[in-house]
């Protein structure tokens, strides 16, 4: 089983990230850190642990992390999450545990230390964690296998979520980004170019009915599918994180190629842009795999196998 580390800022599309990735049965967690983003860090940690919970998940520990993005202020997304950041789904779970004591960056290095090259990391929020681990111990790039990231936009130019060129994630933490992107680790990022063409519809919930998980996938993705209807006319949620567990589970999901990316952290018309040099007109070493297509049908497929289990 594949060693993973799955680094959230839960969220909607976090949460059934995490259900989809513990019930493939064929990744081994070796924990759960989390990260300020679609809302506040502490709701970040209580959402998290709360769908631990709900899956009868308590083995699988959570590590809190950053409060804050490394230079900018916060922000978040509450019009997609709903004000507690899951559609209100978990209302009355009461919580019953508590993150670790280590810090999120601090146990990615003693992780990725203690794993040398089996260790992936799934980043599907913001990459303050991340930068922080690997300007504090530089050795992390070397020692990790893969960084799977949810992020940005490459070729869809306009397309973005929260600027006509920027994706959140990578909004919310650009300096970090820059950081993870130019570190050396083997980056993969998974970007609104392909998680855009992942639509959990309602007829895909409705499938669920009678299983586990249909009350949750229905109720916590309440809002993301209004906010959807409005943005794309779509009654769904985009699986952005989910398809990012996906191509560590199954590559054939996604077909990628590795170019030269830069993120924009100046320009305040192009914020957080993740800038893919697919001509090499600046002549510099690819740097990131990105997905140039997706197979989103069978991938969703997928999915509503694995959480109705
Ligand atoms: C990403 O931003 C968040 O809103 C989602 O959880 C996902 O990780 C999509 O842009
Ligand atoms: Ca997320």
């Amino acid at each position: 089983m594949k060693k993973v580390i799955l680094d959230v800022d839960t969220g909607v599309d976090d949460a059934l990230a995490i259900i989809y990735g513990l019930e493939s049965e064929v990744l081994e967690f070796l924990g759960i850190t989390t990260v300020n983003g679609n809302v506040p860090l502490e709701m970040v940690n209580r959402n998290t642990l709360k769908v631990l919970q709900m899956m009868g998940r308590k083995d699988i520990k959570v590590y809190s992390g950053a409060p804050n993005p490394l230079v900018r202020e916060r922000e978040h997304e509450y019009s997609v999450h709903g004000t507690d950041g899951i559609g209100n789904a978990l209302d009355n779970l009461a919580l019953e545990d508590e993150v670790q004591d280590q810090f999120a960056a601090d146990f990615i290095i003693e992780s990725a230390k203690k794993h040398k090259n089996e260790l992936t990391l799934i980043m599907v929020g913001p990459l303050t964690n991340l930068a922080l681990a690997l300007k504090k111990e530089p050795r992390l790039s070397e020692w990790l296998d893969e960084v799977i990231v949810m992020g940005g936009l490459v070729s869809q130019a306009g397309k973005g979520n929260k600027l006509p060129n920027s994706e959140f994630n990578i909004y919310a933490d650009a300096e970090a980004a820059k950081i993870v992107f130019h570190s050396g680790a083997e980056v993969t990022l998974v970007s609104l170019d392909v998680t855009h063409q992942t639509f959990l519809t309602i007829d895909h919930i409705e499938k669920l009915k009678g299983t586990k998980y249909y009350e949750f996938v229905k109720n916590a993705t309440g809002v993301f599918r209004k906010f959807s209807m409005q943005r794309y006319n779509i009654d769904g949620c985009a699986l952005h994180d989910p398809l990012t567990v996906g191509y560590v589970i199954n590559r054939d999901f996604l077909e990628t190629g590795k170019y030269y990316v830069d993120v924009e952290t100046v320009s305040p018309l192009g914020y957080g842009q993740t800038i893919c040099d697919f001509r090499n007109l600046w002549g510099k070493e690819p740097n990131v795999n990105i997905c140039l297509n997706v197979d989103g049908e069978g991938f969703v497929e997928h999915f509503v196998d694995t959480v109705s289990k």
